[in-house]
């Protein structure tokens, strides 16, 4: 199973992407707990060890690999070189897990970054559309590590919403992007719900159907940001509605 995690800063797509990675192992299932996002934060919600974390380069920053896999450069140019050595030595093992950082796709003036982009969306490609691994994505809004190509591999996108106006408006705007995609399911989380007064509103806001979950603002998930403490270690962590969510996406 394939599942992106997008939504405004500060929404709760880490904390949720941190959730389904650890529905993932408790499944006994393998699963790529992804970074994708530019503010990235997925490893320390996740609870590895920030050291770790730090030490871990992000793949756009991988020259030496790049250049050696010849990404769209000299005159042989391998469009599809072999990554699973890339997913093998630039990734973080815990259990069952497997981390990584992305890195920020590079845009901008006369410089082109080609390679860059073409090879991380070669890992991209492995992890969605070759491996048989799971893989959760936590991306920021633009979703724009994404193209046809490798969205072709995305089952499900959820969009992480927290019942404010601005929340829904960067929650549509992240839904047309990935309908353009052509992501068959996409479904909003409400997050942060403290009454039904808020779970109507995101209702009324975005209809009824398009969730697959509203998740409760948790008293205990704030103290433990706080603190930096893991948000999830065992089974009681999990916010209320995240495992049926995980059932639901998963078909488990
Ligand atoms: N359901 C929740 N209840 C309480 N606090 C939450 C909840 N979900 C997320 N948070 C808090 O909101 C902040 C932003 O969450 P985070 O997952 O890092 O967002 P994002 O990755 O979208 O920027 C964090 O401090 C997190 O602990
Ligand atoms: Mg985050």
């Amino acid at each position: 199973m394939k599942i992106a995690v997008s939504g405004k800063g500060g929404a709760g797509k880490s904390t949720v992407s941190a959730q389904l990675v650890r529905c993932f192992t408790l499944n006994e299932l393998p699963v790529f707990a992804v970074d994708a996002d530019p503010d990235a934060n997925l490893g320390l919600v996740l609870g590895l060890d920030p050291e770790k974390i730090e030490k871990l380069r992000p793949l756009v920053e991988l020259q030496d690999v790049i250049e050696a896999k010849n990404f769209g450069g000299g005159t042989l140019v391998d469009l599809n070189p072999d990554v699973d050595d890339v997913l093998e030595d630039y990734t973080l093992r815990e259990g069952l897990i497997r981390f990584l950082k992305m890195g920020s796709i590079k845009q901008g003036g006369s410089a082109c970054y080609c390679k860059e982009n073409s090879f991380l969306n070669a890992v991209l490609t492995a992890m969605l559309l070759d491996r048989e691994e799971g893989v959760v994505l936590d991306m920021s809004a633009g979703i724009e590590h994404l193209t046809r190509g490798t969205a072709r591999g995305v089952e499900v996108m959820l969009v992480v919403v927290e019942p404010t106006r601005a929340g829904v408006s960067t929650a549509k705007s992240v839904d047309r992007l990935a309908a353009d995609l052509k992501i068959n399911q996409i479904y909003f989380v409400g997050n942060k719900i403290r009454n039904d007064q808020d779970r109507a509103y995101l209702e009324s806001q975005l209809l009824p159907e398009r969730f697959a979950g509203m998740i409760p603002f948790s008293e205990q998930v704030l103290e433990k940001a706080r603190r930096g403490e893991a948000l999830v270690s065992k089974q009681e962590d999990f916010l209320p509605g995240l495992e049926k969510i995980f059932e639901m996406v998963t078909g488990r």
